[in-house]
Parts: C-alpha cells; structure tokens; sequence
C-alpha cells in the first residue's frame, strides 16, 4: 500500500486508517508520532482537562517514588518525555542528575526544549528517540521514567527489552500509564467514556475525532497492569510496587533491574 507523504501531521495523520495501522505493529509509528505532532501544543492542557487534574497527582506521586530511590544518580532518561514534565521535575529534585528526554515528535520536543530555554534548565535536554533504540549505553542508566508512554510502541515486549538494556543494575524504572482494566463492565465503560469525550475534543478542536480517540483504541489493544508486571519480571526487573488507580485504568509501576554491577 502507497501512502502519500506530506508535511503537515494532520495531513498525514488524516491519509491514514488509523484502526489498521494500529492493528499493524510496522504501521503504527507511522499514525502515533504525526498524531502526537498535531496535539502537541495543546496537550499540557488537554491532559490536565482530560484527567481532572489527577495527570498532576499521578506524576508528582511517581517522581515522589522514583526520587526516594535515587539518591546520587547521576544519568537518566525520561522516555516518551513529551513537553518534558517528568524530566524537569526529576531534574529539579534531584540536583546530581543529568536527564535527557527521548521521544519521536519534533513538536513534543520543540515545545519541552523552549521550556527549557524558559526555566534555565541545562541539566535537561532532549534526543529525538523511540523506545526501540534509546540513546544510552548498555547499563549506563540510573533512573528512566515513562509517563504515557509504553502503550505507544509499536512493539512492547522490544521497548521493555531495550529499558533492560540501558538501566544499571539496581538502576530504577517508573512508569505511568493507561491500562485495560481486568473488569469487563468497568472496562468498557471506561473505554467507551474516553471514546465519547476524545471523539468530541477531537472533533472540536481538529475536526478529527480519531485523533483524541486514539487514547480509547490504544488502551483496548494494551495490557493489564498485571499483566505489565509480568512482563517487567520476564525482563530481569524486580517490580517493587504496582499502584492501580481507576480500578486498573491507570497504574503506576515502579522496578528494579536485576543483577550486580
Ligand atoms: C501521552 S504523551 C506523554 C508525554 C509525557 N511523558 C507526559 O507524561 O506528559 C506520549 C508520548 O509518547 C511519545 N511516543 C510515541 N511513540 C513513542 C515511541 N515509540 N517511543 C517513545 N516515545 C513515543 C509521543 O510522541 C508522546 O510525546
């Protein structure tokens, strides 16, 4: 199948059937990064609208988690870093701390790099990246986070792998994320709220419902939390905490990486 290319994400993001490409693991990178180019400059607000200002509570916790763990780290990536929330807020707690910020869209970066500039923040700084091929030597990791960010790969199992990869033994990993909740009623009423109300922001905003339905889709093809932890476990991770919220809707996943060093 030909796909025309053209400059303008929306553009491109609209070219495509976003259900097949999902369905696609080498399809799905091709809608994800244009999708998130397009909701770029306004995703700080959206996500604070969207989740009623628990977004804020969430990340503040798993920094607060990961933090209380990282005491003279000096290396670490914030994965999936978006505007870069996670990552000055790493940065800003923990002054030993060098962090940079990987993510595959130029918008995302273009908006945590101005912010940067803004708060006069050096020891952040950014690498246009995927989860697929981090930019890190082998075990030369203290600390990775990842807010929203694994439901976004193309390939979980190689994502989970590369973080195995990169992070020291006795290095730490922190995520937050979307997850299929275990219940079928609870599941589907979730999934059919955030369908509803990313269709209309989507709509109203980009005369594109797809693109804020996107989140709904992505949750119905991930995981379960537990599900997460297991796959964290196959991966040499020792999982210390897994803190469900939303009745399994949102979880956050704090690990160890295994081994000596
Ligand atoms: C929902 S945003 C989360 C941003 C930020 N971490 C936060 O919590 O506010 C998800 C981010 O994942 C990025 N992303 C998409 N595919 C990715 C991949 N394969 N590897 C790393 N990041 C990816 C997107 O570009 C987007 O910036």
């Amino acid at each position: 199948m030909v796909i025309e290319q053209h400059n303008d994400p929306l553009t491109r993001f609209r070219a495509q059937d976003l259900d097949a490409a999902m369905a696609d693991a080498r399809r799905k990178q091709g809608v994800v990064t244009p999708m998130f180019d397009v909701i770029a400059p306004r995703y700080d607000a959206f996500t604070r609208l969207f989740s009623f200002g628990m977004d804020a509570v969430w990340k503040r916790d798993l920094i607060e988690a990961v933090v209380s763990r990282s005491v003279g780290a000096h290396r670490a990536l914030d994965v999936a870093c978006g505007t870069g929330d996670l990552g000055f807020s790493l940065a800003a707690q923990v002054p030993s701390l060098h962090v940079v910020g990987v993510d595959p869209s130029a918008g995302m970066l273009a908006l945590a790099a101005a912010r940067a500039t803004r708060e006069h923040t050096e020891r952040v700084t950014f690498h246009l990246g995927e989860f697929a091929a981090l930019p890190a030597d082998p075990a030369s990791i203290d600390v990775l986070t990842a807010g929203y960010g694994f439901r976004n790969v193309p390939d979980l199992d190689a994502a989970v792998r590369e973080c195995a990869r990169v992070i020291k033994p006795g290095g730490t990993l922190g995520s937050l994320d979307f997850f299929l909740p275990p219940n079928a009623i609870w599941r589907a009423l979730f999934l059919w709220y955030l369908r509803a109300s990313g269709n209309i922001v989507g709509w109203w905003w980009h005369r594109t419902p797809a693109i804020y339905g996107y989140i709904a889709r992505s949750i119905a093809s991930f995981v379960t939390a537990d599900e997460f932890t297991a796959l964290l476990q196959q991966h040499g991770f020792t999982v210390v905490s897994t803190r469900r919220m939303l009745f399994g809707g949102t979880a956050l996943h704090l690990a160890v990486r295994q081994g000596t060093s």
